[in-house]
């Protein structure tokens, strides 16, 4: 009896839970499925119901039909949404957020492959469209945009530019992966000014916890303005380390290659004894992620390059197929020496190049990327490691200039002989801040290098966007830091 009761009710139990199977297949069926524009747009769910969320980038009003064009940021192109004239609704303006539901089907119009046959929309939030900065069917300028950080992500181009520096970002990460290196998170608060330039940002609490004169961490404490000091401890126990953090330099600049908060890709490499084996990896790190961006974000670097900066798509084809070329910084100077140009700034051995002087010197080289090596020792921050066997005092130092941005990269080897390092510090009067760096000479040194690169100007470089400040989300520079 017993069994018998235990076999009815696991057979209940069974049919139960097949009949909610079926309920829910049919709920299932009936009830649409939520898609992105870009799987809506992929065509892989013809004749399907389903439910697409965005914001309306234009609206057509025709006798027969509405037209909508709606993008939820998921890619450049929107997904046009054919209406009945009886689902307008005077809420249905550029800007508004929807929810439409409908029938995907194939377009007749060459332009999109697909197209929502609605069966409703649902305005979600209005967009007083008179109020609206942003304006129907136009392509605004980048400096337009600029004035609106809060709004200009819903513009084609910018949000074009989030998607690509997304990409870019992966790309990097990928190929540090593929490449054997370490990530490192660095620190972003640090006690060093490690390019010895002066350009630090201090940070103290806003209100003071404890007596007026004492700083929060005792000693003076600054926003970093670069990881390598960080990354050489790392690179004394890995040889190969990474980090990809913000940077921040109170430079007074407003120039249109200068933030103040900037992303760095920074790399150290152990047992490293030429500026060549930091060449070969900046130049091939370039071409790979490039390579990887052009091909995963055709459709948005296409954008910048036909209406941003046109034909600049052939200058950086270029750029990857072409050896990246190498002078000294001697040769720099006797080429700016030969030249017919008058420079505001001098041009004499031992002077920093100026950004006319790297405009110059690309154009010299025929818009190729060019690796400037071996600069005068007294230009470089006291890591840099001393080139004794050069009848001119030099530091194995290297800049990497591109067309229209100038430096991208900067790296070098770093002075990895105790005895060198310590007379230069003691020179400065830092040998007792920097005791632990001579540490990292004392205990199993090794030749080692590195290099940063300005993740903006990257960007600038491969889109040809000629201002820093639309290539970063929220710019910050001297006097501005909106939001
Ligand atoms: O040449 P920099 O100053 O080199 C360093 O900081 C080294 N410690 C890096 C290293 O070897 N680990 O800066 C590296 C790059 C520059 O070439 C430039 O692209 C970018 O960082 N950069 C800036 N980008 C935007 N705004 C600024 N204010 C920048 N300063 C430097
Ligand atoms: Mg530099």
């Amino acid at each position: 009896m017993k069994m018998f009761r235990a076999a009815t009710q696991r057979l209940s139990v069974a049919t139960a839970s097949r009949r909610m199977f079926k309920t829910l297949r049919h709920f299932c069926k009936k009830a649409p499925r939520k898609l992105r524009v870009s799987e809506a747009l992929s065509g892989a769910d013809l004749e399907a119901n389903v439910q697409v969320q965005g914001w309306v980038r234009s609206v057509r009003s025709q006798k027969a039909n509405l037209f909508l064009d709606v993008n939820d940021g998921s890619c450049l192109q929107s997904l046009q949404i054919v209406a009945s004239p009886q689902l307008n609704d005077p809420l249905l303006t550029f800007g508004s957020a929807v929810e439409v539901q409908g029938v995907l089907k194939q377009s007749l119009h060459a332009k999109q492959p697909v197209e929502l046959a609605a069966e409703h929309i649902r305005v979600v939030g209005e967009c007083n469209s008179s109020d609206f900065p942003l304006k129907i069917k136009e392509r605004h300028k980048l400096e337009y945009i600029r004035q609106f950080p809060h709004l200009r992500c819903r513009t084609n181009t910018f949000s074009s530019l989030l998607r690509i520096r997304s990409e870019a970002t992966s790309a990097v990460h990928s190929y540090f992966k593929e490449n054997g290196f370490l990530q490192i998170h660095t620190p972003i608060i640090t006690s060093n000014d490690c390019e010895g330039a002066g350009e630090l940002f201090q940070i103290e609490p806003s209100s003071q916890q404890s007596s007026e004169d004492e700083n929060y961490f005792s000693i003076p404490a600054y926003l970093t303005v670069s990881a390598q000091l960080h990354l050489e401890i790392m690179a004394g126990s890995f040889s190969r380390v990474y980090t990809f953090a913000p940077a921040f330099r109170a430079e007074n600049s407003q120039s249109r290659r200068h933030l103040a908060e900037f992303f760095m890709v920074e790399v150290e490499l152990a047992f490293t004894r030429s500026v060549e084996d930091l060449t070969e990896v900046m130049e091939d790190m370039f071409k790979r992620i490039t390579e990887r961006v052009l091909d995963r974000c055709a459709e948005d670097v296409d954008l910048f390059h036909k209406h941003v900066r046109p034909g600049h798509r052939d200058t950086v084809e270029a750029t990857l197929k072409e050896r990246f070329l190498v002078m000294t910084y001697s040769e720099a100077i006797n080429i700016l020496k030969r030249s017919s140009q008058t420079f505001a700034f001098p041009t004499n051995w031992g002077c920093d190049l100026k950004t006319e002087h790297e405009n110059y010197l690309v154009k010299h080289c025929g818009t190729r990327p060019v690796f400037v090596v071996d600069y005068p020792y007294q230009l470089k921050p006291f890591y840099t490691r001393d080139n004794r066997d050069h009848p001119e005092h030099t530091a194995a130092a290297v800049d990497l200039l591109v067309p229209g941005v100038g430096e991208v990269y900067g790296g070098s080897l770093r002075e990895e002989r105790l005895d060198l390092l310590r007379a230069r510090l003691e020179k400065i009067g830092l040998e007792d801040k920097y005791n632990w760096y001579l540490d990292l000479r004392r205990f199993g040194s090794v030749p080692h290098g590195g290099f940063g690169m300005g993740f903006e100007r990257y960007l600038q470089c491969i889109l040809g966007v000629d201002n820093i400040k639309d290539v970063i989300p929220f710019p910050r520079f001297s006097h501005s830091c909106l939001l």
